[in-house]
C-alpha cells in the first residue's frame, strides 16, 4: 500500500501532537513533530544566552544543531545534539521563546530543509503550522486541525497541572491567544488552512477519536491512489 505523508496544521492547543502521535501508531507511520524542533532550537539559544533578537546567530545555532527523534515505550523523545530534551522544551515559557525562534527566516528555511528530507519517502504523520501550505504542499492528506480557544487553553491548563505545574488558567488563556495572533500573523510561514486541507474542529472530540477519524480518511486516500494508478486508460 502507498505510505502517505499526511500533514496536520493547526494552532497551540488544538491536539495536533497527540493526535498525530496516535495516528502513526495506527497506521504504522513516523511521527514527526515540527514544533519540538523550533522549540529545540529555542532552548538552545536560551541556554547559550543568544537573543532571539539576532537573527544571524539564532540561524547560526539551527544550521549548527542536530536534531533527531526517536522512540522510547511508545512516546516520542527528542533529542538535541544527541541530549534528551522532550521534557525540558515543554515548559511553559519555551512555548514563547519558540514562537520568536519560528518567526526568524533562516531557522525556518534550515528547518525545513529537514523536515521535507525526514518526510520524503512517505509513512509519516508530520504535524505543525506550514506543513500543507510549505514544507509539502503536495501532501497526498492534508488536515487543518481547529478547536475553539478556551477549550485549547484548557487543555494546556491540564497538560501543566498533569505534570505537577499551576498555572494561571486566564494568563495560559492571554498566551494561547498571543500565540495564535504571532503564528497566524507573522510574514513568513504564517498559520493558514491549505485551500485542499480538510478541515476539523476537535473542540467536542477526544485525541483518540480525531486519529481514527483520520486513519479513516488516510485508508480511503490510499484506495483512491491504488485505484488511480492501476485503472486502465480511459476509452476514447
Ligand atoms: O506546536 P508547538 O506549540 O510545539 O510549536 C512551537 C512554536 O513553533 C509555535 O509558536 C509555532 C511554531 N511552529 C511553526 O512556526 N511552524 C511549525 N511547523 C511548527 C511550529
Amino acid at each position: 500500500m502507498n505510505r502517505l505523508i499526511i500533514a496536520i496544521d493547526g494552532p497551540v492547543g488544538s491536539g495536533k501532537s497527540s493526535v498525530a502521535q496516535r495516528l502513526a501508531g495506527l497506521l504504522g507511520y513516523t511521527h514527526l513533530d515540527t514544533g519540538a524542533m523550533y522549540r529545540a532550537v529555542a532552548l538552545k539559544a536560551m541556554r547559550q544566552g543568544i537573543a532571539l533578537e539576532d537573527p544571524a546567530a539564532v540561524e547560526a545555532l539551527a544550521i549548527e544543531s542536530r536534531i533527531d527523534f526517536a522512540t522510547s515505550n511508545g512516546s516520542l523523545r527528542i533529542l538535541l545534539d544527541g541530549e534528551d530534551v522532550t521534557d525540558e522544551i515543554r515548559a511553559p515559557e519555551m512555548s514563547q521563546q519558540a514562537s520568536l525562534v519560528a518567526v526568524v527566516p533562516g531557522v525556518r528555511r534550515v528547518l525545513v530543509a529537514e523536515q521535507r528530507r525526514i518526510g520524503a519517502a512517505g509513512g509519516v504523520v508530520i504535524d505543525g503550522r506550514d506543513i500543507g501550505t510549505v514544507v509539502f504542499p503536495a501532501a497526498s492528506l492534508k488536515i487543518y486541525l481547529d478547536a475553539q480557544v478556551d477549550i485549547r487553553a484548557r487543555r494546556r491548563w491540564l497538560e501543566y497541572r498533569g505534570k505537577g505545574k499551576e498555572v494561571d488558567f486566564d494568563l495560559l488563556l492571554e498566551e494561547v491567544r498571543e500565540r495564535d495572533f504571532r503564528d497566524r500573523d507573522r510574514a513568513i510561514s504564517p498559520l493558514r488552512r491549505a485551500p485542499d486541507a480538510i478541515y476539523v474542529d476537535s473542540t467536542a472530540m477526544e485525541a483518540e477519536e480525531v486519529a481514527q477519524l483520520i486513519a479513516l480518511l488516510a485508508r480511503e486516500r490510499q484506495k483512491e491512489i491504488a485505484t488511480a494508478v492501476t485503472a486502465p486508460p480511459a476509452h476514447r
